[in-house]
Formats: structure tokens, C-alpha cells, sequence
């Protein structure tokens, strides 16, 4: 280092290093940190006012002659000189001018000071690798949801960086991530959506304060989780179908190829999965399938297949309605695919006529099924044919029912007469069995006391007062024989002929209503007869 310069005396020297060691234990010294390939100047103390003659070494194992403002002695290298008459200027720092300087001022006495330089180097450029899934075409990096993804981040740097991760989710300010480590390199296991976001390596030169720092953008892409499902419908005006396809809950969208099986002829390819299919592209029993792709998704897709069908219609061919009745059509329709608009109609007209719901047309739709109720039947207006017919884009199907409308026969009105009649005459059996076999009265008391309690409850209780008070008044007659015990006897006699008399017609009365009842329930199924004959 020192060669080819001129070197001052060794005396000179020998005895500059005892003061050096000296001054050193003083503890006068400074320290400056200098940047590769920078310019620094270090001062000579910290002085102002006129200077003395200032000398600079440079304090390795043997100090080394560096510049002196005695310009008889030369600077050891260009890169060293004297600048303000006293500091220090050290050109293009590299990393070996690392060390401790000394400077010696000669005045009216000799001073010396030390200057500590420090060189960092540093930090350049950053490497950031992220073991992603993929990399979009615009750069950016992404990996599936669930994946494993390591990142390392180095950078050169002296003294060695230390490198930070910051994490900064879309919308929130940067976190530090891991608890400030020092490593560069980190795996995540298990990728999720809230760890998408950009990743910022941080590189810091702990000497120079100097940082440096790459971002990358890293999506968490997951594809469905379930299945695609393929629905057709029909559109409002019957002559397109629409073909659905949801393959839903993926990150970013999928996209969904229809084509028509089993040729493989593509319909489309689209972000939505919907089409619009006009009457000429359809036929019955033909499959649609849809191929959802999604980036993260299967390599081959997922997929799902819909059949398309015209209806079938099934009912009954006939109904009877009596006059003032109720009627209820039934139309069932199977196999249609989409389902499909079901209508009634008459054939009074050509073409035929819509039947609207109204106070006379009940028209109710479950599924895939529908009823006609026609109230109140009159044969003029409703006999006749009743067509059923389904239709969806692929086909229409109709069924012609035929409805008569008939006079009620009376069979209720005899049935009742006939039930009257037999209701009076089991009256004046149970009146008479009641009167001549109380016993008799008090089984059938058991039995009834379960449909009328209040009733039957009086009749017994009366009974066993009645034969208390018959045994009573026999013992009275035999001790006292007056008339007078005669007389309430006999009304006690009448009164209990007259309560079984209002019992046996109050469950007259209940019998009569129970077979309303029973008529009423059969009624509903058979409403034609049982309610005509009501009013008798
Ligand atoms: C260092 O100093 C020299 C001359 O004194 C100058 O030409 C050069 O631009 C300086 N370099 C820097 C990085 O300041
Ligand atoms: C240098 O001198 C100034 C004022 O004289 C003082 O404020 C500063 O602290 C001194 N610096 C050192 C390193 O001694
Ligand atoms: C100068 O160098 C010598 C020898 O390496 C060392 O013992 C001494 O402590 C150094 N002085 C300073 C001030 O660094
Ligand atoms: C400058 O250096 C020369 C050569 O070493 C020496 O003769 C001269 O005395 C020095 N001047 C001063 C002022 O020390
Ligand atoms: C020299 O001294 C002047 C005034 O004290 C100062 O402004 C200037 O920056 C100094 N030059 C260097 C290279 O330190
Ligand atoms: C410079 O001196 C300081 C103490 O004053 C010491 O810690 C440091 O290691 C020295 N540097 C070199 C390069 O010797
Ligand atoms: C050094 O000498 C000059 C005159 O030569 C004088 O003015 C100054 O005060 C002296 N300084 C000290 C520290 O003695
Ligand atoms: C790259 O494309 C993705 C998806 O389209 C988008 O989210 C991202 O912001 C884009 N990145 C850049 C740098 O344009
Ligand atoms: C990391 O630790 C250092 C000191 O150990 C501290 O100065 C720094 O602020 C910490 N950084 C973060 C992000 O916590
Ligand atoms: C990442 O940073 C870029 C640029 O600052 C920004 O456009 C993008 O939205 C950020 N991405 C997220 C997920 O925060
Ligand atoms: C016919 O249906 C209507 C409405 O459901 C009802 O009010 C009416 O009592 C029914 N008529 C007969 C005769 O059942
Ligand atoms: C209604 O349809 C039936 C069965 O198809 C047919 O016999 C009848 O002639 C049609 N009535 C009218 C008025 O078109």
C-alpha cells in the first residue's frame, strides 16, 4: 500500500505510535460511516479558528502515511487529500478502506485524533422467489387455496441485511409477518383467501440505515367446491330454452363450454354458463352437456349433462258432474324437461279458449300436476270436452276430457227417509226396554256415558235415588200407612219415565247428528249425492 511513497522518518514514526496509544486510551475519537463507491471526508477534531500542520495516518497493525499538509509530502494515493486544509477526503470507499484513522496536528503544542470509518456495502438488488401454483399472463403470480408455498428473499449486502416480510391484505395496512425474523426464507402451508395480498421483502442495511424492498402480488385461487349443476328452462314466450349452468363459490370465475351431446357440437364457450337455445336447436331427448373449467379447477373440468323432453299428459277421460255441484279435473303431467306450462282449455271455439281462473274455474298447480274445478255445474255452459295441455320448448301434449252433467237422482232423499224411520222405531224399543229393565237402562247408561257424560250422569244418579227412595217409602208405609206416600210415588214414576223419555230423545238427537256427520264426511268424496239431499 505504502509503496512507492514517500514515508516519513522512523524516529518520526516510532514516536508518533506511543502517543497514538496514548490519546487512544483518552478516548477521543469519532466514528464515520461511509457508503462503496462514495466520497467521505472525516474531520481532523472538531476545531475551528486557524490550523497547524495536519498529518493523516491510517492506524493498522503499523500506522501507514496517508496525506499531510506539508505539501514537500505527497498523498499515498490520489484518492486521498487534504481538503479545508485539515479533513480527510477519501474518493470511491471500498470495502478494505474499512479502519481506524488518525490524524496528528502540529500547533503551538501537538494534538491527535481518531476517526473510526466504517464502509457498508449495499443493499443491492433483492431476489425474491415465491413457490407459487402458477403465474397469470400478466405476471402476476397465484396458488391454490390449500397448496403449500415457500418464499425465500436474499439480497448482497454489507455488514450481512436483515430481511423482513411484510404482508398487506387488499384493503388494510402492511403487517409485519412471522414475528420480525432475520430469516429470509418461510413456507406457508395451507394457502388461504385472507392470505392473498401483496408480499413485500424488506432488505435493510443495519450499518447504512439503506433498504431496499420488492413486492409481489400473490392470488389465492380455489375452484368450486362442489359439483356444476345444468338446468334448462323455459323462457316466458315458450320458444327458447334456457340453459344454465352454476358451478359457483370458485376464485376467480369459472368458464363453461355448453355443447350438444353426444357430437360434441360446441354451443359456446362463455364467463356466465348461460344460453339461449331457439325452438330449431331442440329436440326431444336431446343432451346438453356443460364443461366448467376453472384454472385451479380439474384439468379436464367438471361437468354436467341435461336432457331435454317434451311432456306427457295423463288424465282421466271422463268425469260426471251432477247439476249444482262441484267437479274437479285432474291433469298429470310426467317427463317434461324443462317442466312445463300447463293450460286448460275448452273446445267450444277454433282455435280453442283459454279457461281463466273465476269464481267458476278453480285451477290449482302442484308440480307438475294440475286440477280443474268447475263450482256449481250447469250443463248448458260446462258440458263438454276440457283439453289439458302441456308444452315446453320441445313439444306440446294435449288430453281431452269429457265432462257430463246429469241430474242428481234422490237416492239421498230415500236413504234418509229410510234412516228416519228406522231412527223412530229403535226410539220406542229403547223407550220401552228403559221402562220394564232399568238394569238394562243402567248397562246402556255405560255405554253411552262416554259420548254424553252430563246426560247419562242425571239418569243414574236418579235411578239410585229412585230405588232409596222406593225402599224409604216401603218401610214408611208398613210403620205409619198414610196416603199421603201414595201421591209422590207416582210422580217419582212419571218424573223418571219423563227423564228417560228426554234422555233416549236427547241421544235421538246425537245419533241424528252423528249420521249428519257420517254424511257429511262422505260427502266430500262423493259431494253430488250426499249434498243434495241435505235440505230433506
Ligand atoms: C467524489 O469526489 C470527486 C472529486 O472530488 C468527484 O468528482 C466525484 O463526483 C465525487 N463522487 C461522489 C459520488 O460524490
Ligand atoms: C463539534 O463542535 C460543535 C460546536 O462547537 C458541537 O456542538 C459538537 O457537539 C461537536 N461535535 C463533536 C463530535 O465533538
Ligand atoms: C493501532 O494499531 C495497533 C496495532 O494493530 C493497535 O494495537 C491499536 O489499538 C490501534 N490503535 C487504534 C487507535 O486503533
Ligand atoms: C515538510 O517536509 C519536509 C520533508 O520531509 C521537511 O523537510 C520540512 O521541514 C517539512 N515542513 C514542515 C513545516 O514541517
Ligand atoms: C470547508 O469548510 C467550509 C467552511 O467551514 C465548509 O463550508 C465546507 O463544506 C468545507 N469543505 C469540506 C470539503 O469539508
Ligand atoms: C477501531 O477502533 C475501535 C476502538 O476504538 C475498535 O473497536 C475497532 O475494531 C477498530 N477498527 C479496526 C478496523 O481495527
Ligand atoms: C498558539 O500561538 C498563537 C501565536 O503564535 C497564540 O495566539 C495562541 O493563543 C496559541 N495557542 C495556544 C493554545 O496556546
Ligand atoms: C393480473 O391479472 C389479475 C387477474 O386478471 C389481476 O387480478 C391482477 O391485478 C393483474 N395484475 C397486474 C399487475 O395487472
Ligand atoms: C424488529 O426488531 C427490531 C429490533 O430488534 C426493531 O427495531 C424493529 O422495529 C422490529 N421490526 C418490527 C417490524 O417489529
Ligand atoms: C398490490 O399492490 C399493487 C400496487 O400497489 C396494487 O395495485 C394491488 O391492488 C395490491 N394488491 C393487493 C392484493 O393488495
Ligand atoms: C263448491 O266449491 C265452493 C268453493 O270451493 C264451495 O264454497 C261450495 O260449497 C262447493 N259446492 C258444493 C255443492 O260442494
Ligand atoms: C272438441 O274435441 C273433441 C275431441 O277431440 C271433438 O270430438 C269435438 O268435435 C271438438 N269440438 C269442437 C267444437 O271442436
Amino acid at each position: 500500500m505504502a509503496a512507492g511513497v514517500r514515508v516519513p522518518e522512523p524516529q518520526v514514526l516510532v514516536c508518533l505510535w506511543a502517543l497514538l496509544t496514548r490519546w487512544v486510551v483518552a478516548g477521543l475519537e469519532a466514528a464515520v460511516i461511509g457508503e462503496v463507491q462514495e466520497n467521505v471526508t472525516l474531520l481532523c477534531g472538531n476545531i475551528s479558528g486557524p490550523r497547524g500542520l495536519v498529518t493523516w495516518y491510517r492506524n493498522d497493525s503499523e500506522p501507514v502515511f496517508l496525506v499531510s499538509s506539508n505539501s514537500s509530502l505527497p498523498s499515498a494515493q490520489p484518492r486521498f487529500c487534504l481538503v479545508n486544509a485539515s479533513s480527510l477526503h477519501i474518493e470511491a470507499l471500498s470495502l478494505q478502506d474499512e479502519g481506524n484513522y488518525t490524524c496528528w496536528e502540529v500547533l503551538n503544542e501537538t494534538r491527535w485524533f481518531q476517526v473510526w470509518l466504517q464502509v457498508a456495502r449495499g443493499p443491492y438488488e433483492v431476489e425474491v422467489n415465491i413457490s407459487s401454483t402458477g403465474r397469470l399472463p400478466n405476471g402476476t403470480l397465484y396458488a391454490a387455496k390449500g397448496s403449500q408455498v415457500d418464499f425465500s428473499c436474499s439480497s448482497s449486502s454489507w455488514p450481512p441485511p436483515r430481511v423482513e416480510w411484510w404482508f398487506q391484505a387488499p384493503d388494510s395496512s402492511p403487517e409485519p409477518f412471522g414475528n420480525n425474523m432475520t430469516a429470509s426464507c418461510f413456507t406457508l402451508l395451507l394457502m388461504s383467501q385472507n392470505l392473498q395480498g401483496n408480499y413485500t421483502c424488506l432488505a435493510t442495511n443495519m450499518l447504512s440505515g439503506k433498504h431496499r424492498k420488492v413486492t409481489t402480488e400473490l392470488l389465492v385461487y380455489s375452484p368450486p367446491p362442489l359439483a356444476p349443476e345444468c338446468s334448462a328452462e323455459m323462457s316466458p314466450g315458450l320458444l327458447t330454452l334456457k340453459l344454465t349452468c352454476r358451478w359457483a363459490g370458485g376464485y376467480p370465475d369459472p368458464e363453461f363450454l355448453w355443447t350438444e351431446e353426444p357430437a360434441g357440437v360446441v354451443v359456446r364457450t362463455s364467463k356466465l354458463g348461460v344460453e339461449m337455445l331457439n325452438q330449431s336447436q331442440l329436440s326431444d331427448g336431446k343432451k346438453f352437456k356443460c364443461v366448467g373449467r376453472h384454472i385451479v379447477g380439474p384439468e379436464l373440468g367438471a361437468s354436467c349433462v341435461v336432457q331435454i323432453r317434451s311432456p306427457s299428459v295423463l288424465s282421466e277421460p271422463m268425469k260426471t258432474c251432477f247439476v249444482g255441484s262441484n267437479v274437479t279435473l285432474t291433469c298429470q303431467v310426467s317427463g317434461a324437461s324443462p317442466p312445463a306450462q300447463i293450460l286448460w282449455l275448452r273446445n267450444l271455439t277454433q282455435p280453442k279458449t283459454v279457461i281463466q281462473p273465476s269464481s267458476h274455474y278453480l285451477i290449482t298447480r302442484s308440480g307438475q300436476s294440475s286440477t280443474l274445478t268447475i263450482r256449481n255445474c250447469s250443463q248448458d255452459l260446462d258440458e263438454g270436452y276440457y283439453v289439458c295441455r302441456a308444452e315446453n320448448p320441445i313439444g306440446v301434449r294435449e288430453v281431452d276430457i269429457w265432462l257430463s252433467v246429469k241430474e242428481p237422482l234422490n237416492i239421498g232423499g230415500i236413504v234418509g227417509t229410510v234412516v228416519s224411520l228406522l231412527l223412530l222405531g229403535l226410539a220406542i224399543l229403547s223407550g220401552l226396554m228403559l221402562y220394564y229393565s232399568p238394569m238394562f237402562c243402567w248397562k246402556v247408561g255405560n255405554t253411552f256415558r262416554r259420548q254424553d257424560m252430563g246426560d247419562v250422569m242425571v239418569l243414574v244418579d236418579s235411578e239410585e235415588e229412585e230405588v232409596e227412595e222406593e225402599e224409604d217409602a216401603a218401610e214408611e208405609e208398613e210403620e205409619e200407612a198414610s196416603d199421603r206416600e201414595e201421591f209422590p210415588r207416582e210422580i217419582t214414576k212419571y218424573g223418571h219415565i219423563h227423564r228417560v223419555t228426554a234422555l233416549v230423545n236427547g241421544n235421538v238427537d246425537q245419533m241424528g247428528n252423528g249420521l249428519q256427520a257420517l254424511q257429511d264426511d262422505s260427502s266430500e268424496q262423493q259431494s253430488d249425492i250426499t249434498q243434495e239431499d241435505r235440505p230433506v
